[in-house]
């Protein structure tokens, strides 16, 4: 009965999920190909099973017998953006602090299919949700990826691995007797593998740990370490050694030193970066992945979303000191992903991060690969994602505008393909 139920809806929302058999041949005003950093005038794509089977020029490739035709005249293509860092289980409005316990998990579940459809409307076409409370986004990922819901496609980390009463455990928000602790939380090394190993046995695609506190969870501190090396080493050797990839907020100098010499690949946030942290970061050919917008949106709307104090506390100390070390970063050439915490403002909103990278030292064209082809080499995806050549997937966007002269263009997306589907086309 339940899951007559469950297959009845699945159905009638199926046409939200375009097929992508057909062959389509799509041409444009120009193309900015992210991995060169140049334009072609009058592209042309061939797409076919999802991917993008030639590219050319309008005059050099001819549109294949039977193809539908898409043009889009004055348009700029570029290949679907990729946000490494959102939480689709969150949203800002729906109150901060005490107020999210009192929703059932399953309400979550829908804002994520929501945030899911919200982030792909605005030309993302690959996320990393870099944690959950359960595997509840596992589920959008795969309903997403069998046709049941719009989305992006998604990365899931599941449950963040760390400490008791860390930053990665539930927030610290109950009282002792409730016993609250996340799905993910353990003491020392083994444990930490275990639960690495049980967060793989439900089909994960990353591992999410945290080496320091964070803004908003209760009474920690940003800079103090969270974990030993030790365990944070366990983590990251159990991840890799089933192909994994481990991504580890951090926002205190140490423990963003610590996450990096236990092997991290991505260093979330990454707040209070020294020109140590940096050149380890270089070394170790680990990403950074700075979060540095949503600042604005926690001290202009979190006091009226209901924000605790100690968090807007920590937003204040913390922002600047996130910028500054950005642009550090970006003038000492470490490897830097477009990773907004999205959750934290409204899904949907994640381009506007772009004209801050911008403002705080990136080209346009770096922050647009931080978002294309740098990310897609932190996911071990180059040549498949963030890129718009032969064999990559046709996730493909069209602005207006030139992203390279202005890169806040990237903020209105006029369409969107992902996988050969189109999901938007105004
Ligand atoms: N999830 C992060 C935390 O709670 C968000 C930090 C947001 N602030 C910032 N300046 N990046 O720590």
């Amino acid at each position: 009965m339940k899951k007559g139920f469950a297959a009845a809806i699945a159905v009638s929302l199926m046409s939200a999920a375009p097929a992508a058999a057909e062959t389509i041949y799509l041409t444009a005003g120009r193309l900015l190909d992210p991995v060169s950093g140049r334009f072609t005038e009058a592209p042309a794509l061939v797409i076919e099973d999802g991917k993008i089977l030639k590219a050319g020029t309008a005059s050099s490739l001819a549109a294949p017998e039977g193809a539908t035709e898409i043009d889009l005249p004055g348009k700029t293509l570029l290949p679907g953006l990729i946000d490494m860092h959102v939480h689709l289980t969150g949203d800002p409005t729906k109150g901060g602090g005490y107020s999210i316990l009192g929703y059932p998990s399953e309400r979550f579940v829908i804002w994520a299919v929501n945030n899911a459809n919200k982030t792909l409307m605005a030309g993302f076409t690959t996320v990393r949700n870099t944690g959950s409370d359960g595997y509840e986004t596992l589920a959008v990922r795969d309903a997403v990826n069998e046709g049941e819901i719009p989305g992006p496609r998604i990365f899931a980390a599941g449950p963040p691995v760390g400490i008791v009463g860390g930053h990665c455990s539930d927030n610290n928000y109950l009282p002792p007797e409730e016993e609250a602790t996340g799905l993910g939380v353990a003491t020392g090394p083994w444990e930490m593998r275990a639960k690495v190993r049980q967060n793989i046995k439900y089909g994960v695609d990353l591992i999410k740990t945290c080496s320091t506190g964070g803004v908003f969870s209760k009474g920690t501190l940003l800079g103090a370490p969270q974990g030993t090396l030790e365990e944070l080493t366990a983590i990251v050797e159990e991840a890799h050694m089933r192909g994994l990839k481990v991504a580890v907020h951090a926002h205190g100098n140490v423990g963003i030193k610590n996450a990096i010499r236990a092997g991290a690949d991505t260093i979330e946030h990454a707040s209070y970066l020294d020109n140590e942290a940096i050149n380890l970061a270089k070394r170790n050919g680990v990403y950074l992945s700075m979060d540095i917008y949503n600042t604005e949106y926690t001290l202009s709307e979190g006091e009226k979303n209901g924000v605790m104090q100690e968090s807007l506390d920590k937003e204040r100390q913390v922002g600047g000191v996130q910028r500054e070390s950005f642009s550090k970063a970006v003038k000492a050439g470490a490897k830097m992903v477009f990773g907004t915490d999205a959750a934290i403002f409204p899904h949907g909103d994640n381009a506007k991060q772009f004209s801050r990278m911008v403002q705080f030292g990136m080209t346009p064209l770096q922050a647009i690969q931080a978002a294309t082809s740098v990310a897609a080499e932190a996911l071990g995806k180059s040549g498949e994602l963030g890129c718009v050549s032969t064999g990559c997937a046709a996730d493909i966007i069209a602005i207006s505008g030139d992203p390279l002269s202005d890169v806040s263009a990237l903020e209105s997306v006029d369409f969107v393909m992902k996988a050969g589907g189109v999901y938007k086309n105004e």
